[in-house]
């Protein structure tokens, strides 16, 4: 077990640390940045499905219902489809409305989720085409789907999913991408752009991980918080939901991840000295709305954490603690955000003595509903 950790003291944290090798192989030979193309087989072969949905529908059930949460900003957002997020387990006993107009697209690192895999035989059975986006090779869900991508991160052992969160979002990303160019609704100028910008980031990515010695100390100062809040905005906010269910799964802190702006209707009542409040504030995604939003913390005493973009200047005079993560694209924002809340949540749960790759209660993938 020593040799497959490859040095790390967890399987998370070797996980963590292999995002930005993860993410490549997740985009290689798919994205062609110099020929200015996106290739992706699953896609390709059913193009007429995609282009003519009426909506796309996502199921899937934690980290992978948050990469789709991402995803229904970018396909929105970049290639003007509607989308609908569903918690698998939700979808399938709520006698949902599907039709063959409907393009259902299910995500699993392991591909075995059982309400996953129950809601695409659902999917299926009313005429909707069901593309999977598992890790997982020849796992049940990948079988049982039409067509699919699959995220190449390789094994996943650790319990919290890291690795797969981020190269599951890699892959949506590459579909909405494509999708919108067949479509026409982004310019090729901005459709180059992404593509330029996507590779760059598995080396922004490692950028983020240089954080890990500050992090660690971050991490001192709040690991006896007996509750946390999450907040971010846009594209960002499924990445709130995510910090949150790290820090839960592996250290047992209690922790909410929220929309920055609906902490006025309701979990600002929280608000206190105590209170960390962990804020993805990033240039671009609302910046602006942010700042006012931390400004109301502030105001009421909470212990702010921001995670900012590099050289920030506004956030850090507000803020108790400040994360950097680099520039880019908004849209491509979540590849970054994520990783210092994984590495917050990982450092609090070592010093807490928790069993961080094996958290109780808890099993890798949930075969029985
Ligand atoms: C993630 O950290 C969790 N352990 C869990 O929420 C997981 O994402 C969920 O059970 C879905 O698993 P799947 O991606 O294998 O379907």
């Amino acid at each position: 077990e020593q040799i497959e950790k490859g040095g790390y003291e967890h399987f998370m944290l070797k996980e963590i640390y292999e995002q930005p090798h993860a993410i490549r192989d997740t985009y290689r030979g798919r994205l062609l940045a110099n020929e200015g193309i996106i290739r992706m087989s699953g896609v390709e072969n059913h193009k007429e499905k995609f282009l003519n949905a009426n909506r796309i529908i996502i199921v899937a059930c934690g980290t992978s219902w948050h990469a789709g949460l991402v995803a229904e900003y970018i396909f929105e957002d970049i290639a003007r489809i509607p989308v609908e997020v569903e918690y698998a387990s939700e979808f399938r006993y709520r006698n949902p409305v599907i039709t063959e107009k409907d393009v259902v697209i299910a995500i699993s690192q392991s591909g075995e989720t059982a309400d996953t895999l129950a809601a695409i035989k659902l999917a299926k059975a009313n005429g909707a085409f069901v593309f999977g986006v598992c890790n997982v090779v020849g796992s049940s869900i990948a079988r049982e789907t039409h067509a699919g991508a699959y995220t190449h991160a390789g094994p996943e052992i650790g319990v919290a999913s890291t690795k797969a969160f981020t190269t599951q979002i890699t892959v949506l990303t590459l579909i909405a991408l494509k999708l919108a160019k067949e479509k026409g609704t982004i310019s090729n100028s901005d459709f180059h752009y992404h593509l330029e910008q996507l590779e760059l980031i598995p080396d922004k990515v490692k950028q983020a991980l240089k954080s890990d010695e500050h992090i660690k100390k971050v991490a001192e100062t709040y690991k006896d918080a007996t509750n946390c809040l999450y907040l971010g905005r846009g594209y960002n906010f499924p990445v709130a939901l995510e910090g949150a269910l790290k820090l839960k799964e592996i250290s047992y802190i209690h922790a909410e991840g929220y929309p920055a702006a609906e902490m006025k209707h309701g979990p600002i009542a929280l608000i206190d000295e105590q209170m960390p409040v962990f804020v993805i504030a990033t240039k671009k995604g609302h910046y602006e709305k942010v700042v006012s939003n931390i400004q109301e913390i502030k105001s009421r005493k909470g212990k702010i954490i921001a995670i900012v973009t590099e050289g920030d200047v506004d956030v850090k005079k507000l803020a108790d603690h400040i994360i950097e993560v680099p520039e880019t694209l908004e849209s491509l924002s979540p590849l970054l955000t994520t990783i210092p809340l994984q590495l917050l949540s990982y450092h609090i749960a070592v010093m807490l003595g928790k069993n961080v790759d094996q958290p109780r209660n808890l099993a890798k993938s949930v075969t029985v509903e």
